[in-house]
């Protein structure tokens, strides 16, 4: 039987497919970028058929690679940006609308109607998450109530709800013809429908929300054969692992035991510690996730700090600031002023998200003077990111009480040292990154791999997992405590923009 494992990675800018070996190395990967649509402030859609068109595209590009075809593989996983939301119809396959990503702020009005009635906590008890934009329940009832004859195709069953990994998994296993309406109890979690203990959808949410259970997927474990891949070019093959991106990259950097944490610099920065077999209830504005459950195994629960803009401010200083043409050039144009000149910039550009949850932040620069240059503001762009996962770590170890001796990190972050060193200052602990950086990729390799036997145990994974490089804190306590202080500053002058 083959030893090769791979994994669909479907992040909110690219897809990515990467065939891994039994010690974790990559064989072969291909990467392709979608659209982003921003029809309107705060909007921001994907379109689910390009999605389905690129993951079909790099899968086969990254077979054609390593002369290999889906029979050559032993299994695949999926892992994708979670909470981003599809509706499509069962009998066309067609999406009724595009896809809302998780940044997406249109659900506002939405939530404020909710929260007339209920208080976050009573969201909080049951999913562990507070009621926001973020989370898939809002976006879904915004399709139903906005998109003509969604309401009734999804109470009768034809139109089916799904984030992308259950719309990838269903395309995948047949379609139209038959194709399999599953998510993983970690995407599930997402969604703030489903109850956290229990791991099944909740009806008190699904009658609070107005939501009917005909279009929801069934909830599945994270490791298991789910089914026979039906679709060229996999076909030959079987789907047998999903992890929503942030809890793979937790298995592939093999954060299993509680207490151990990793770091995502992605367009958002997500930092997640394992819980072990109980979720942790946050005072200090975490959420209380899934982490992952493999097979017939307990669930593994964690505590996560979501960030929701951190790589997406370099692309937003490159794309619509026009400040450099490559988002890497960032770091030589950071590193041509000594320091940050006292600018400060807070990307609440979908509200603040942990530990905040500010929906009515907007985005500041604040401490300009006629002395602030474009390298000033790029500078105080990447720290922003460093301070803001200061901030979650500040409340990751409240909640838990464990110090962090160290931070996993990863993501395509990781490869500015400025700003590694920065996180390192900032935190005043080392900041490692491993061995194989694609952690994310990895992580649902991991699953679909101990769901058929390629590794016996979580324990088995721990030997692929290595240094390769440490950033240690150099900076004295005196100077973190006042660029900490001048950050929360900014970031009260953010509050209460929307009215
Ligand atoms: O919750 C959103 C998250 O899953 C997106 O991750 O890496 O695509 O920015 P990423």
């Amino acid at each position: 039987m083959s030893n090769y494992v791979g994994a669909i990675d479907q992040g909110t800018t690219s897809t990515r497919f990467i065939i891994f070996d039994h010690a974790g190395k990559i064989i072969s990967q291909a990467q392709k970028e979608h659209r982003q649509i921003y029809p309107q402030p705060g909007w921001v859609e994907h379109d689910p058929l390009e999605i389905l068109n690129n993951s079909n595209e790099v899968v086969g590009a990254a077979l054609a690679r390593a002369n290999l075809s889906g029979s050559d593989l032993r299994a695949v996983g999926i892992t994708n940006q979670r909470e981003t939301t599809v509706l499509w119809d069962r009998h066309s396959a067609e999406p009724l609308a595009p896809a809302i990503v998780w940044m997406d702020t249109r659900t506002d009005q939405l939530m404020r109607r909710f929260l007339q009635k209920r208080e976050h906590s009573w969201f909080r008890e049951k999913t562990g998450l507070p009621l926001t934009t973020y989370f898939s329940a809002l976006k879904l009832l915004w399709l139903l109530e906005n998109v003509p004859g969604a309401r009734r195709k999804a109470e009768q069953g034809d139109a089916l709800f799904g984030n992308i990994n259950t719309w990838l998994a269903w395309n995948l296993t047949g379609g139209k013809d038959g194709g399999l309406h599953i998510t993983d109890v970690s995407n599930a979690s997402r969604t703030l429908l489903m109850d956290l203990q229990r791991c099944s959808w909740d009806e008190e949410l699904l009658a609070e929300f107005g939501i009917p259970a005909a279009c929801l997927p069934q909830i599945v474990s994270s490791g298991e054969v789910y089914g026979e891949i039906r679709s060229a070019p996999l076909r030959g093959t079987v789907l047998a692992g999903m992890l929503g991106d942030q809890q793979a990259a937790l298995v592939g950097q093999t954060c299993f035991a509680p207490g151990e944490a990793k770091n995502t610099y992605g367009t958002g920065c997500f930092l997640l510690m394992n819980t072990g077999m109980e979720a942790v209830h946050s005072k200090a504005g975490l959420l209380s996730t899934v982490a992952y459950r493999f097979g017939d195994e307990p669930t593994h629960y964690a505590l996560e700090g979501s960030i929701a803009i951190a790589g997406a401010l370099v692309q937003w200083l490159r794309d619509n600031l026009h400040f450099f043409d490559l988002a890497e050039q960032i770091e030589a144009l950071a590193r041509s002023v000594p320091d940050n000149g006292d600018v400060y910039l807070v990307p609440a550009f979908a509200g603040l998200y942990a530990p905040y949850w500010r929906e009515d932040a907007r985005g500041v620069i604040a401490g300009l003077t006629r002395f602030a240059t474009k390298a000033h503001v790029a500078r105080a762009a990447l720290e922003a990111t460093a301070y803001q996962v200061r901030d979650v770590v500040e409340a990751m170890e409240l909640d838990s009480g464990i110090r962090l001796r160290a931070l996993r990190s990863d993501g395509g972050m990781v490869v500015n040292e400025l700003l590694m060193q920065f996180q390192a200052d900032m935190l005043a602990v080392p900041v490692q990154r491993p061995r194989i950086v694609e952690t994310t990729a990895l992580g649902s390799a991991y699953a679909a791999g101990l769901a058929t036997g390629l590794w016996q145990s979580t324990e088995d994974l721990r030997a692929n997992w290595g240094v390769d490089h440490v950033w240690k804190p150099q900076m004295e306590e005196s100077d973190r405590a006042r660029l900490v202080h001048s950050w929360k500053k900014a970031v009260e002058r953010s509050f209460a923009w929307v009215e």
